[in-house]
């Protein structure tokens, strides 16, 4: 069966956000001629009440409750629970109330689950046995953990330093891995070069328009976890540009059948080595960092910039960027404010809210979700260095009592 087949059974359509031009969507070529990225479309048919309804009844679980939103029926995806993580509340922050979604708790620790989940059921639905993709590292172990679970199989194309826990995730997973020399887009280019060479899927982010219909259902959970009252405000560490993309999609998607009322405006935070989004938005922003120890993140020439701008703009929303110091706080204020271990890459964008709070850009009613994209556990460089500096000598047991009075509590 060709992928177009499906378009018309579900009635789906892309449109290049380059050139415009309408594609039918074929499972091997997912980009159009002008090299401009395709975004899906899918009429929604129901009514609002019969939408909430389908979602708050559905038998499955994660993210396939939001079958009626996506472009392939529960059946094809993995055994794996994908998505339905928890949105914690962690409360007024001097001013703004603030939660956190999870996204810890997927089962490879990040988001990008939700992409690769989508991208490998539409692989089983076409019989495709082969799924290849570039990345800086999270979105490949991802790939890697549902091919697994879907028993297809995986090629990545990673960074030469790419952190070591993401690599042995990734072979653990029993995929096969290529570091390669050069920057991401290097990856990239390879990636694509092997997936035509080999007729194997390309999952690579942006790229492939599934991985926004994937990530989008993180967007859906949010409005569904706040009683279809949406926040004021989203806020996503971006890269690529494919998160903000994504959650712009789902929010739009359920305003336009009637199930929100408004948008939440999105809050893009980048880091000072890599900030061509936030600086195509926002030209007054200021990058020049060399390095970052935020490099889920570290993306000079987005996959997905284009939509990730329109994203910024159709919602009135901000960027900000941060710096290595500031992402490094981050990483240590979560966990010990909140209890989450994020990654340094994900602490950036509470980093960014925090610099954004600062600057007065939060009115103290409004109620703001952090996307805590990935785990602290897989890149831990930043929370060692804050550990050996803190490290007191080793105690000798008799000398216990020199306990007894705890030093003072200190939050990061
Ligand atoms: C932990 C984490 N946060 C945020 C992002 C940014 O996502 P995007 O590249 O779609 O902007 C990534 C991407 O790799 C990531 O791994
Ligand atoms: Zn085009």
């Amino acid at each position: 069966m060709e992928l177009s087949d499906l378009s018309q059974f579900h009635r789906i359509s892309g449109a290049c956000l380059d050139c415009g031009r309408q594609h039918a969507i074929t499972a091997r070529s997912l980009a159009c001629a002008c090299g401009g990225n395709l975004e899906l479309t899918q009429p929604l048919a129901a009514s609002p009440d019969r939408l909430r309804h389908g979602v708050q009844t559905s038998p499955q679980s994660g993210m396939w409750q939001f079958e009626d939103f996506l472009p392939l029926r529960a059946g094809w995806g993995s055994h794996l629970q994908v998505g339905g993580t928890p949105l914690l509340d962690l409360g007024p922050h001097q001013g703004p109330r603030l939660w956190l979604k999870d996204e810890t708790r997927n089962p490879s620790g990040s988001l990008k689950d939700r992409a690769s989940e989508l991208v490998l059921a539409v692989a089983a639905a076409f019989e495709i046995d082969e799924v290849i993709m570039a990345s800086t590292g999270n979105a490949a172990a991802s790939l890697a953990a549902v091919g697994a679970a879907q028993k297809t199989r995986v090629t990545v194309i990673v960074p030469r330093d790419i952190p070591v826990a993401k690599l042995a995730q990734i072979q653990a997973f029993g995929a096969e891995v290529h570091r390669i020399e050069g920057p991401y887009a290097a990856a990239c280019t390879v990636a694509g070069n092997l997936a035509r060479a080999r007729g194997a899927l390309n999952r690579t982010t942006g790229l492939n328009p599934f991985t926004r219909e994937g990530k989008k259902t993180c967007a859906l959970e949010i409005a569904a976890q706040l009683d279809w009252q949406p926040p004021d405000w989203v806020v996503v560490p971006t890269g690529d540009g494919n998160i903000l993309s994504a959650m712009a999609k789902g929010f739009s998607d359920l305003k336009a059948c009637g199930l929100i009322p408004h948008l939440p405006r999105l809050l893009a935070v980048q880091t000072a080595a890599a900030c061509p989004i936030a600086q195509a938005f926002d030209p007054r922003l200021q990058g020049g960092a060399q390095t970052t120890c935020a490099d889920s993140i570290h993306v000079p020439a987005p996959m997905d910039e284009r939509a990730a701008v329109r994203a910024l703009r159709h919602s009135n929303g901000r960027a900000v960027v941060v710096d290595d110091a500031e992402i490094s706080k981050a990483v240590m204020a979560m966990a010990s404010r909140f209890g989450i271990f994020l990654e340094p890459s994900s602490a950036a964008g509470y980093a960014g809210f925090e610099k954004l709070q600062q600057q007065g850009g939060f009115a103290t009613d409004e109620r703001v979700v952090l996307l805590g994209t990935g785990t602290g556990l897989k890149d831990l460089r930043v929370a060692i260095a804050a550990a050996e500096a803190q490290t007191a000598p080793c105690l000798h047991p008799e000398d216990w009592h020199t306990l007894v009075a705890p030093p003072t509590w200190q939050e990061h």
